[in-house]
């Protein structure tokens, strides 16, 4: 797929920042993009869902995406591993670079692409399978499949539910709770080993013990992945995020930036209002 070429026209990939020679760095800000989006709008038939989104995702960071609801968040998401490409009515416009590469360029396969960058949805979604299965079937629809339960075990351990569950392999997925089905889901997208893990709301169907487990499991995962997560809830923003992007009604990406900084001292009025429980 060549997701890897730099593109001219692109920073993904790239470092960036400076050290000096001598060591005695004072400005050392080195990042490494993974995503960028440039002039990127989303329409879904005559609606335009998102409005020339600019964004920047750091590598090996968690970066919330927060706003009201309709704002485009999902949208967005979606983008990201061209998930929208299965709505007929949607269209975009614009680039969106994975490792600098457009992610929309005619060479891309999508399949491939998602590999590269996995998704874990609202409502868990286990398939009517054997925990085993579940977590295998990343693994097999790609030919990976030697050493099946050893990477099913550590799928399952990356996703913080082997203890739960290495006696029970054979049942069902969807005989467990609802807080370890979305751990499940979680090792199945982990499991062929993507660099990016998306996550839409991911905990907004669980209960408080069942989101704080899935709230720590995040902040774990974004040791080894580029996490982007949607959340309403703004606490757990504040908690587990490094960057967080606002979205406004409209489509629109109104601020992007440190998450201590979106939280304690936004530059946009209409943010600090929205922070604040004003509106949304
Ligand atoms: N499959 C779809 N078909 C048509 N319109 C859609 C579809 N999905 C979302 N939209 C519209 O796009 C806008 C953004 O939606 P969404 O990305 O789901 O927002 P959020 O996740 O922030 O709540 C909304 O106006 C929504 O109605
Ligand atoms: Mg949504």
């Amino acid at each position: 797929m060549g997701v890897d070429a730099r593109t001219d026209r692109s920073e993904s990939g790239g470092q960036r920042g400076v050290e000096t020679m001598d060591g005695s760095s004072t400005r050392s800000v080195s990042e490494s993009i993974a995503l960028e989006s440039r002039d990127f709008d989303v329409y879904y038939g005559e609606d335009q869902a998102l409005r020339s989104i600019d964004m920047k995702i750091p590598e090996g960071e968690v970066t919330a995406l927060i706003g009201p609801s309709g704002c485009g968040k999902s949208t967005f998401l979606r983008s990201i591993n061209r998930m929208n490409d299965l709505i007929d009515v949607a269209r975009i416009d614009g680039e969106l670079y994975f490792n600098g590469k457009n992610v929309y360029d005619d060479d891309v396969d999508p399949i491939a692409l998602r590999r590269r960058i996995g998704m874990v949805f609202q409502t868990p979604n286990p398939f009517p399978k054997s925990i085993r299965d579940n977590v295998a079937f990343g693994l097999r629809v790609q030919d990976k499949d030697e050493d099946v339960d050893e990477q099913v075990e550590r799928a399952l351990k990356r996703a913080a539910l082997w203890d739960e569950v290495q006696d029970q392999l054979d049942s069902s997925g969807l005989d467990l709770s609802g807080g370890q089905q979305q751990r499940l889901c979680i090792a199945r997208a982990i499991a062929p080993d993507p660099e990016v893990l998306l996550m839409d709301e991911p905990a907004s169907a669980l209960d408080p013990i069942a989101t704080s487990k899935i709230e720590d499991l995040i902040e774990e995962l974004a040791e080894e992945y580029t996490v982007v997560i949607v959340t309403h809830n703004m606490q757990q923003a504040a908690r587990i995020s490094d960057k967080t992007a606002v979205f406004l009604t409209g489509g629109e990406l109104v601020e992007f930036d440190d998450t201590d900084k979106i939280f304690e001292n936004p530059e946009h009025d209409r943010v600090e209002d929205y922070i604040s429980g004003k509106f949304g």
